[in-house]
């Protein structure tokens, strides 16, 4: 059996690293149309960066898995082909900053409709608006050679960082297709491919336009549980309630559960907003408008928040930054990634630059070129990039964390504080740190949600 991607991103390249592992029979090939891509992918220098993402693919590159930019052939050869293009939000034209841009799906199918030669099952892994599957079969209704194609919907619920892990351990595959006999087989297929390492109770096999519908859903369900906790952290500023303690409280409900309930400067990442607003727009043009508000005050109350948060900078720092230099530590949307896509730094790094802060950035898996790009109209001389937290922090007013986790929360910050101009702050908007003791070192200490 022969797999291909089209895509090598972030979903692609990851996917289908881990089912070349998982299934050594099957020839696996990663393709794109960007050749710096994919020679990054044949280096030692991958284009994505995922704990124990490198070692493996050094280890079957040359075996079952290969990287190339000659998608014909792949197409051709392969027997399930996977969609594993960008689908960013429109910017342009009838649903402009909130439908889906099928415009890389729709040209990658177009390419297969008009190369194949033989029957192929085409996998939507790409996060698509529900009944994207009509219009792909459309387009592959060109087919000269009429070959038969069945279209699955498989997916993705990998999130950056853990990649690896949530690949190799998922808590559910779900594979939708039509519920007609060659359909079924398809499905089948695919179930087979992922019992190789997933239990066959994990699989969970449904019609298409459900399983369209449920990645849209799973990802607005996880951004409303941070939008709620997010809600709650103002009103715990105001009242002496830590935000923390409620997210424990609430969290051991088991009909809650713990897990998407830390508040936080904002939630990021190139899913969540983009599938919230393509969730907004369906309903909208399903004239469902009540539907729509509330799906939209979820992305609402997050950019409130991250402006929340540059405020209460402002604020503190006595209403004026004119000049003033800033150590930002973090720039990824989250802790172990390098991408950077709705980061919520941006907005307030923006918001810091507005009032003409000085900004030192730190974040040692982010390269300088994407920072200056994230915040490009802004005076490039009043930004500086550098590899040394030190660095950041002598001469400025306040640390801000806008990145959970390492390599910011183990940082010696009374040593940083010997470096840094009086009065200092410290703004954490991950509430990785414990404040009593960054207070104990002489900072005024603030957090989300934590009593001011
Ligand atoms: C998400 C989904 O989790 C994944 O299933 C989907 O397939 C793709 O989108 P990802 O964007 O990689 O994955 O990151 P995720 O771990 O979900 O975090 C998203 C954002 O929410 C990050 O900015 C993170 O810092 C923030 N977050 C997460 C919080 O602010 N609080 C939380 O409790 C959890
Ligand atoms: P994601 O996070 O969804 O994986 P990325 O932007 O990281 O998104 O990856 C998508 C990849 O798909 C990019 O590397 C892009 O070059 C590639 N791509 C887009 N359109 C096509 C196409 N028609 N054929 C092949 N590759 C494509």
């Amino acid at each position: 059996m022969k797999i291909c991607s089209i895509g090598a991103g972030y979903v692609g390249g990851p996917t289908m690293v881990v089912i070349a592992e998982q299934c050594p029979e099957i020839q696996v090939r990663v393709t794109d149309i960007n050749q710096q891509r994919i020679d990054a992918w044949n280096s030692d220098q991958l284009p994505v960066y995922e704990p124990g993402l490198a070692e493996t693919v050094k280890k079957l590159r040359g075996r079952n898995l290969s990287f190339t930019t000659d998608i014909d052939t792949a197409i051709q050869e392969s027997d399930v082909i996977f969609l594993s293009v960008n689908t960013p939000t429109k910017q342009y034209g009838e649903g402009a900053g909130k439908a889906s841009d099928l415009k890389y799906i729709v040209s990658a199918v177009e390419r297969i409709a008009a190369l194949a030669t033989s029957d192929k099952i085409i996998v939507e892994k790409s996060t698509l608006p529900v009944c994207t599957a009509n219009k792909l079969r459309a387009i592959l209704a060109s087919n000269p050679h009429q070959c038969h194609f069945e279209i699955l919907s498989n997916p993705e619920f990998m999130a950056e960082g853990t990649a690896m892990q949530d690949l190799r351990h998922p808590d559910r595959i779900l594979i939708g297709g039509e519920q007609t006999e060659s359909g079924k087989q398809a499905i089948q297929t695919l179930v087979d491919v992922y019992a190789h390492w997933v239990p066959r109770e994990k699989i969970i096999t449904q019609n298409l336009w459900s399983s369209e519908l449920s990645k849209l859903s799973a990802n607005a369900f996880l951004a409303q549980r941070i939008s709620s906790i997010n809600a709650l952290s103002a009103l715990c500023e105001c009242s002496g309630a830590d935000v923390d303690e409620i997210s424990r409280a609430i969290g051991a409900d088991s009909r809650i559960g713990a897990k998407f309930l830390k508040s936080s400067v904002g939630f990021g990442g190139s899913c969540f907003k983009k599938d919230l607003l393509n969730l907004i727009y369906l309903c909208e043009s399903f004239g469902l408008k009540e539907s729509a508000l509330y799906w939209q005050q979820v992305v609402d109350m997050n950019e409130h928040q991250k402006h929340r948060f540059a405020r209460l900078i402002l604020e503190k720092l006595f209403n004026t930054l004119s000049g003033k230099k800033i150590a930002i530590f973090g720039f990824a949307f989250k802790q172990d990634t390098n991408d950077t896509r709705e980061s919520p730094a941006i907005t307030v790094c923006q918001d810091l630059l507005k009032e003409q802060a000085f900004l030192s950035i730190y974040d040692p898996r982010v390269p300088e070129t994407v920072i200056r790009t994230d915040l490009a109209g802004y005076p490039s001389d009043a930004i500086e990039v550098v590899s040394d937290p030190e660095q950041a922090a002598r001469g400025s007013y306040a640390i801000v964390i806008l990145t959970e986790g390492e390599p910011f929360i183990s940082l010696n910050y009374k040593h940083l504080y010997t470096l840094m101009k009086r009065p200092t702050f410290l703004f954490d908007g991950r509430n990785g740190l414990d404040l009593d003791q960054i207070r104990s070192f002489g900072f005024n200490a603030y957090g989300i949600g934590k009593k001011r």
